[in-house]
């Protein structure tokens, strides 16, 4: 039986300020998330993920409703230290999180507040740098990196916090195609190897299509969820939204309204590319 790391109970939330008449951010979500889980959450711009990743780390709190993490509710003043240390987070915008004079003191910083021990916080901030092909960017101040290398720096000092729940952002968004898989291959290990539950904001299919389970947010409701062939193959509810499935995926259907006997479901390139093979060879 699965332990729950996550649960909403009619999770809504309206941010201060906010005219009255206007809906609000979230709107009566109710989730589980179990530990060891891979969720992608897709939706439109303004649908409300970011907002919902923050409750996940008690950055934000419910106006009605209920979030509990490791079983402690977020509206527990008490427990906010410990949810923060199990989930942790890469923000959308990587210099929203910049505190570090270089990349090592940034690596390290959620330890030194944690009072780890320094030959600790050493071996710890080394292997998150190494794990991330950026060790030689130990001594440089964080603020005159690229976006894709600070983003880099951000998964570092989550990694090296050790969290049992990594809360990503569109972490991918300014990192080129092979820093992209890197990053998402570092990520799918944490997930595999050690059982880090993971919840990765994403407009990229080709990521979503990784996860176990997707999520998808409209107007702040969790409108659809399910494994990413059942969410991913709805083109339908995908173009309402403004959304698309992966480029096998739109490719396949285009060939299919073209007449080409593919069956439905393809959404990883090389399973397109056995199907076409498939049917040249039959003509
Ligand atoms: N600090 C804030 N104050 C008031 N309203 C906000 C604030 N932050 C976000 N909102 C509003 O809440 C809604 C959800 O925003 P949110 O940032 O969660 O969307 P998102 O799905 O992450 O979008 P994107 O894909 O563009 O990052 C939007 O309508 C936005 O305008
Ligand atoms: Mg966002």
């Amino acid at each position: 039986m699965p332990s729950v790391l996550l649960e909403t109970n009619k999770l809504s939330f309206a941010y201060p300020g906010q005219p009255e008449n206007a809906p609000p951010a979230l709107a009566e979500i109710d989730l589980r998330v179990d530990a060891g889980e891979y969720i992608a959450l897709m939706g439109a711009s303004g649908s409300g993920k970011t907002t919902l990743l923050k409750q996940f780390n008690a950055l934000l709190r419910p106006t009605s409703g209920e979030v509990h993490i490791g079983g402690a509710s977020t509206a527990e003043e008490g427990s906010l230290a410990r949810i923060r240390s199990l989930c942790g987070m890469i923000f959308q915008n990587p210099d929203n999180q910049i505190v570090g004079a270089t990349v090592e003191e940034d690596v390290a910083f959620a330890l030194e507040n944690r009072a780890v021990p320094p030959a600790e916080i050493r071996r710890r901030v080394a292997a998150a740098l190494a794990l991330l092909g950026i060790t030689h960017l130990a001594g440089f101040p964080p603020h005159l990196l690229s976006g894709g290398e600070k983003q880099k720096v951000a998964l570092a000092g989550l990694i090296a916090a050790e969290p049992r729940c990594l809360l990503l952002d569109e972490p991918t968004a300014m990192l080129d195609p092979a820093g992209q898989a890197v990053f998402v291959e570092t990520v799918r290990r944490l997930n595999r190897e050690q059982g880090i539950t993971v919840i990765h904001i994403t407009h990229f299919p080709e990521e979503a299509v990784l996860a176990g389970r997707v999520l998808v947010l409209d107007k702040g409701r969790l409108l659809k969820e399910g494994p990413p062939s059942e969410i991913l193959t709805d083109l339908a509810l995908l173009r309402t939204l403004g959304l698309r499935t992966t480029a096998a995926g739109e490719l396949a259907a285009l060939l299919r309204e073209d007449g080409f006997p593919l069956p439905g479901g393809i959404l990883h390139d090389q399973e397109l590319a056995e199907q076409l093979c498939s049917y040249v060879q039959k003509i």
